[in-house]
Formats: C-alpha cells, sequence, structure tokens
C-alpha cells in the first residue's frame, strides 16, 4: 500500500478566550486520528491557527484599552500549556491575522470575483445608535424567524440551527446598548451562493464520494443539509447569498479595490487553514525538517492528497456549503471530507462559563490529574456520528479505573515482576495455549485499524478492552503466582509471563493513537522501537530484555475529581466552617492581642465582614514581563497575566527588592479591581501583594507573595 498524504485541520479557535473543554475534546479526536494515520505510516500535516478577526474581538480589544493584535498575541500566548498539557500534536499553530491568510483570502476573493459570482448591494443594516456603529451579527439578539425561538443571535439559530440575516430577526436588541437597532444603508459585497452554478456545484458535492470513494459527509450532516437546500414557502431557495462584507470599524482583512470594506471574518477564517499548511510548509521549505513534505502550492493542488476538517456541529453549514464553494470556484480543491462531531455536556449540562459549569482544563492538570485519562475517556465515548458526549465524573473514574487500569495496565503489572526477578529480564519461549491467545490478538490489527480510520474510538477501545479481558482470563486460568511457588514449572511461569508481555505489547499499539504518552513509556519498558500497526505482525522473541517494570499509571482518585468539580465562591463560607458564634471568639481575641503587640509594626485594621473583603479581588498573575523604570529607583514596571486574555501593566515598588529577570515567569498575587491609577511613567492597573515592616528602619525588606504550586494565573483568591 503507498503513503497516503493527509492534510488535517482542526476548527479554528476563536482568539477571544482560553480553551474550554469543548475545543479540547475537538483537538483529542483529531489528535487521535492523526497519530493513527501516522502509525500506519502516512504522512501527514496537522495544522490548526487562532481565528483572530471580527467584531467581538476587536470590541473586546477595545474595553481592555490594547490593540486587536496585542489582544490576540496575548490569547495565543496562552495556548500552548494545553496543547502539550494533552498531548495535542499540532505541526503548526497560526493565526488568521498572518500575511499568508491575508494574502490568500484576497486571492480567493478576486478568483471568486473574475467567476462573476461577487455582486455588490446597497443592503440595509442595523445601526446601533448609541453605539454609532453597524451592528455585528452576534450583536444583535431577537426571535429566530424560522422557529420563532426567543434570544437567539442575529445569524443563526441554537434552537433549529436555521441561518438567516439579522434583518430577519423578530423584535431584534442590541447586546451592546440594549437599545432597538435602526436601519442604515451601506454598500455590502454578496458570495452569490444562489447562482445556479454554485447550487448544482454544491448538490453535486454534498452527494458524490470523495476521490477515495468516501462519503464526505456523514449521513446526518448530509440529511441536514437537503433541508437547507430546500425552497421556503415564498419560493426562495434555501440557499441565499452570502454577506462577506462588513463595514469599518472592523477588525479584519480589507477587501482589494474596496476602501472601508473588510471580508466578513468567516469568509478569512476558513482560509486560515490553508495559511496555517503555507505558513508550515514555508518554514519546512527553507529549514527541510520533513524531506516528504512539499511545496505549499504543490502539496495543495496534487489530486491525491487528502483534506480533513474536524469541526463541531455548529458551524456545519460553514464547512459543508460556503467552503466548499469557496475552494472550487477559486479553482482548489476541495476537501475530502467534514468530519462533524457532537458537544460535550458536563453530568448532562451544557457548558456554561457564567454559571461555572463545565471543566476548566488547565485546573485539570494543575490538580495533577493525567491528560491521558481524559483522552482514554473521551475516546471511550466518542464515535463517528454527530452524538454529544458526557463528562460524567463517576463514569469517567470507573473507565479509567477499571478498564485502562484495571484491565490493561494489570496485565504488565501481574508478570512483569517474575520476569525480571526470576528470568533475569528476558523472555522465554510461548506455549501453545498462548500462542493462540496471541495469534488471536495480532488478527484484531485490522478491525481496528478500520474502526480509527472511520473514527469509532468507542469500538475501537471495546474490541482493545475485550482483548485484554481474553489476557486477563488467560492469567486466571494459568496462575502465574501459584506456578512461581510450584516446582518444576519455571518453564511454563516464563512462558505464562511471556505470553501476557508479549499480550501487552499487541494492547499497547492498538492504544498508542489514544495514549501516546504512556506508549512511550510502554516503549521503553519493553525496550523495543516506536510501535507501529506493523509491529502487530511481529513478536519481541524469546530472549529478549526488557526493562525493570515501573507503575505506568495511577488510579483516579475521587479527592482529585471533587477538586475538579469545587465551585471556590459558593464552597468558601461553608467549608470553612466557622460559626458566627466561633468567629466572634476569634476576633475578640485578636482585639486583645492587637493592644498588647503590634505586628509587623502596625497594628491590625479595623475589623470588616466578608462581604467588605469579597470587594477586594485577588488573583493569581502571573509576571510575563518586567522591567526597571527610567527615572525611578523604586519602581518595577511589571506585564501580568490574570487569565484575561490580555496583559496589565503594573508599577510596583520593589525594585530595591528584586532584579527584573528574578520576577519573569514567576506567579503572584494581585489586586484586580483596583480603579487604575495615572502615575508619573504611565497607567498602573492594579497592584501586587508584598509583604514589608511598617518601619524599613527596623526591617528593610520587600517580600512579594507567591502562591503554592498549582495555582495558575486567574484564580481567585478567597
Ligand atoms: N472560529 C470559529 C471556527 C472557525 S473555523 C474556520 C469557531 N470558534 S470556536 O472557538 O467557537 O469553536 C471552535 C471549535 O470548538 C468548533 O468546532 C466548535 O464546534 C467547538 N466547540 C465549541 N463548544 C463545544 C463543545 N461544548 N463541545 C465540543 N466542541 C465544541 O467556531
Ligand atoms: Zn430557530
Amino acid at each position: 500500500m503507498s503513503k497516503r498524504r493527509l492534510f488535517v485541520t482542526t476548527a479554528l479557535p476563536y482568539a477571544n478566550g482560553k480553551f474550554h473543554i469543548g475545543h479540547i475534546m475537538e483537538y483529542i479526536q483529531a489528535d487521535i486520528w492523526v497519530r493513527f494515520q501516522r502509525m500506519q505510516g502516512n504522512l501527514v500535516h496537522f495544522v490548526c491557527a487562532d481565528d483572530a478577526h471580527g467584531a467581538p474581538i476587536m470590541i473586546a480589544a477595545e474595553k481592555a484599552g490594547i490593540t486587536p493584535q496585542e489582544f490576540v498575541a496575548g490569547i495565543s500566548s496562552g495556548r500552548k500549556p494545553y496543547l502539550e498539557g494533552f498531548h495535542i500534536a499540532f505541526d503548526n499553530w497560526h493565526s488568521t491575522d498572518g500575511e499568508e491568510n491575508h494574502q490568500l483570502a484576497k486571492e480567493i476573493y478576486l478568483q471568486l470575483k473574475n467567476k462573476g459570482l461577487i455582486e455588490v448591494r446597497e443592503i440595509e443594516q442595523f445601526f446601533d445608535p448609541e453605539k454609532g456603529m453597524f451592528l455585528p451579527d452576534r450583536f444583535i439578539k431577537g426571535e429566530c424567524p424560522k422557529c420563532g425561538a426567543k434570544d437567539q443571535y442575529g445569524d443563526s439559530c441554537e434552537s433549529c440551527g436555521a441561518v438567516y440575516s439579522p434583518t430577519e430577526v423578530k423584535n431584534p436588541y442590541s447586546t451592546l446598548s440594549g437599545s432597538s437597532p435602526i436601519l442604515k444603508k451601506s454598500d455590502h459585497y454578496f458570495f452569490k451562493l444562489s447562482d445556479p452554478s454554485c447550487v448544482q456545484f454544491l448538490q453535486n458535492w454534498i452527494h458524490t464520494p470523495n476521490p477515495q470513494g468516501r462519503a464526505r459527509l456523514q449521513p446526518e450532516v448530509l440529511n441536514k443539509i437537503k433541508e437547507w437546500f430546500v425552497a421556503d414557502e415564498s419560493g426562495k431557495t434555501g440557499l441565499g447569498d452570502w454577506d462577506i462584507s462588513r463595514d469599518a470599524p472592523y477588525f479584519g482583512i480589507e477587501i482589494p479595490e474596496a476602501p472601508g470594506k473588510y471580508f466578513y471574518v468567516w469568509l478569512d477564517a476558513p482560509i486560515g487553514y490553508l495559511a496555517s499548511l503555507k505558513n508550515y510548509l514555508d518554514q519546512n521549505n527553507t529549514q527541510k525538517t520533513i524531506a516528504e513534505a512539499l511545496p505549499f502550492d504543490q502539496f495543495l493542488s496534487d489530486p491525491s492528497v487528502e483534506q480533513y476538517h474536524f469541526i463541531g456541529k455548529d458551524i456545519t453549514y460553514f464547512h459543508t456549503l460556503f467552503w466548499p464553494a469557496m475552494l472550487h470556484f477559486s479553482g482548489r480543491k476541495t476537501p475530502s471530507s467534514i468530519f462533524v462531531h457532537g458537544f460535550i455536556t458536563v453530568s448532562g449540562e451544557k457548558m456554561s462559563k457564567s454559571r461555572g459549569t463545565g471543566i476548566d482544563p488547565l485546573k485539570y492538570l494543575s490538580l495533577g490529574m493525567n491528560p491521558e485519562w481524559l483522552r482514554y475517556y473521551l475516546a471511550a465515548k466518542l464515535s463517528s456520528k454527530v452524538e454529544d458526549v458526557d463528562f460524567n465524573p463517576d463514569d469517567f473514574m470507573l473507565r479509567v479505573n477499571s478498564d485502562l487500569v484495571g484491565k490493561y495496565i494489570n496485565i504488565a503489572a501481574r508478570s512483569a515482576g517474575f520476569i525480571h526477578k526470576q528470568f533475569n529480564s528476558k523472555l522465554g519461549e510461548i506455549l501453545p495455549n498462548g500462542e493462540s491467545l496471541l495469534v488471536s490478538l495480532q488478527s484484531s490489527a485490522d478491525s481496528i485499524s478500520n474502526l480509527y480510520e472511520e473514527r469509532e474510538f468507542a469500538k475501537v477501545l471495546r474490541e482493545i478492552m475485550a482483548l485484554a479481558d481474553k489476557v486477563n482470563e488467560y492469567v486466571d486460568q494459568n496462575k502465574p503466582w501459584e506456578l512461581a511457588k510450584k516446582e518444576n514449572s519455571q518453564l511454563e511461569l516464563h512462558a505464562v509471563c511471556t505470553t501476557c508481555l508479549e499480550a501487552f505489547r499487541y494492547l499497547s499499539i492498538y492504544l498508542k493513537p489514544v495514549l501516546p504518552a504512556l506508549s512511550e513509556q510502554v516503549e521503553s519498558f519493553l525496550k523495543c522501537q516506536t510501535l507501529t500497526f506493523s509491529d502487530a505482525k511481529t513478536r519481541l522473541g524469546a530472549g529478549h530484555t526488557v526493562n525493570p517494570y515501573k507503575h505506568l499509571i495511577q488510579r483516579v482518585d475521587e479527592k482529585m475529581l471533587d477538586s475538579l468539580f469545587d465551585l471556590p465562591t459558593e464552597t468558601e463560607s461553608t467549608a470553612s466552617g466557622v460559626t458566627p458564634a466561633i468567629s466572634e471568639a476569634i476576633i475578640s481575641k485578636n482585639e486583645d492581642h492587637a493592644s498588647l503587640v503590634k505586628p509587623g509594626g502596625e497594628e491590625i485594621a479595623q475589623i470588616i465582614n466578608i462581604d467588605e473583603f469579597a470587594k477586594v479581588d485577588l488573583r493569581v498573575a502571573q509576571i510575563v514581563s518586567c522591567e526597571s523604570v527610567e527615572g525611578s529607583t523604586k519602581l518595577l514596571r511589571l506585564m501580568l497575566d490574570v487569565g484575561e486574555g490580555r496583559h496589565r501593566q503594573v508599577f510596583s515598588g520593589i525594585a530595591s527588592a528584586y532584579k527584573p529577570d528574578d520576577l519573569v515567569g514567576k506567579l503572584t498575587v494581585m489586586v484586580a479591581n483596583l480603579a487604575p491609577r495615572k502615575m508619573k511613567f504611565g497607567i498602573s492597573e492594579g497592584m501586587v501583594l508584598a509583604a514589608s515592616h511598617v518601619d524599613e528602619k527596623i526591617s528593610p525588606g520587600i517580600y512579594i507573595l507567591h502562591p503554592w504550586p498549582g495555582a495558575v494565573p486567574g484564580m481567585r483568591i478567597h
């Protein structure tokens, strides 16, 4: 079989916030598939990027008092811990505001224009009279024109999935000011999707298999799309022309020959897939790190290169209609398939940041929870269908502990000790019953590969666990712990334990796309080379030496799960268990004491109640950069990250105690809701907490606060 070449992406996340568990699920799904493809010997370019443009980001940057570019850079700099933390192996991470994307978006637009598919029309659009700007779709809410659902966004309905233009929304209001928007005229650019050539192309595209003979779309996706083609009562075809321009002010790419007009973010966003690939392959052109990689244009236009996009169900319309049409009519190859997944819910609930549900991926990691537990658990729930996936804490613990650890890891744990202690770490011969077990494990390679290829990960894991069950039954029948005590059973004991480790290796091959870091440990334990699927054809063999077994993976500890779902704000008062009577006692004791000594040189301040304390918002902050301030011997200028997607400048009088380099990268605590203060050297947006004696002659030190390991920027101090 010849080597396939694949170009794989996940959706480009908006650069207006941190990753949530939904993003991580999408990346894990795609990453498992990509790792599987690589283990098959295929060449994969797996890329992503920040989706940088659009009005929401512009508005968020404005609120933060920085440029959109700075805002996006701040978000982008926070991506790495998530991706590395969950072993997501993108080859490249770029931005839709990169130079490549500006260039490609303009090029594609001009090609569509040459095809006669762009039209300028004057339209009436909602304008917020209070804010003095045209309202982006997302900032208009109202009732869905199709199903009547209330409080739907101006561009699409979460209830029925309809996509429409904001002026179709009933009873609209501006979410920026709450006012009723007024209609105002302006020229807009349209992509003529309703053009018969487009409609015909798409009708054909959605129904024909890709060049590999596989469906481009999942059956349920195809059914949904067919609905969108159907004409409504007025006889209008479901496919309306697509408004691709926005008026300044807008953060985006300027439309060629159209001053003051910008591409709507959804026009340049998918082009960002190509831009990230180009950025990656262009680097490779100069560095030659991947020998087999072709230059961008050549790679992308090669008919045998396969192109896949992993996306969530909410953005199906853009990827199955607009995107193939843009590619096709600009003379490019269309995607081989679009892989749509459902949403992740937590204990059956939709995630909501405001209600504090959901799982914070960084908190998960900082609690010391193993990223491969999550990879395993999500894989055990994912299929090729557009189904929602529920994260249920009890189920999570059960699956990881009983299947991953209890079934799979247990096989090595039960046998490795004997090999090490009794057989000098060497494998032995295999007896017929072991042989037949191993052959049956090996013969599953094809069916497991097919399931991976089809993204049927839940079925993959079910099949692997069924194999693990067989191996454990074999162990139970052959009882190595008894053989070890019996005389003249050394040969048999050696054979049974050897069979176990050979079996463990096959299971490890099959699990490797899901558990990449664990597999590396297994490879070093078994002293075997990097495992690929073709290794399921071979054996380690008698005489092969293995390394001493070290425990490979912990069980999930219930306490970790409890902390993961802890809501700090609500638990604080009850968790401390302080009743009013007890707290009064504590206070009076303090008062007595205060009159005798002055701790730190000053009396304890006047008593406040918990509500007054709660007004002070203290946050864990990371010092991203630090420099001395010209003209001041006392001050340092700190740039702090409190997880808001931007950095804050704070001046702090600690220059006598710290050199800038001592502080960079460290965590500290800041007052995050202190009114910004204009100082001689600039605006200070908060205060860093430091301890000192009131009288520096008695004790000159200044000590900046530093949280215990595990705290991450943005956590509140309660
Ligand atoms: N910027 C667009 C995509 C542009 S692609 C050219 C966007 N960004 S997003 O940040 O809102 O979403 C990124 C991906 O995360 C999408 O595929 C989306 O479906 C997915 N998810 C968002 N919430 C999700 C869950 N709760 N569960 C699983 N995936 C979810 O859309
Ligand atoms: Zn609706």
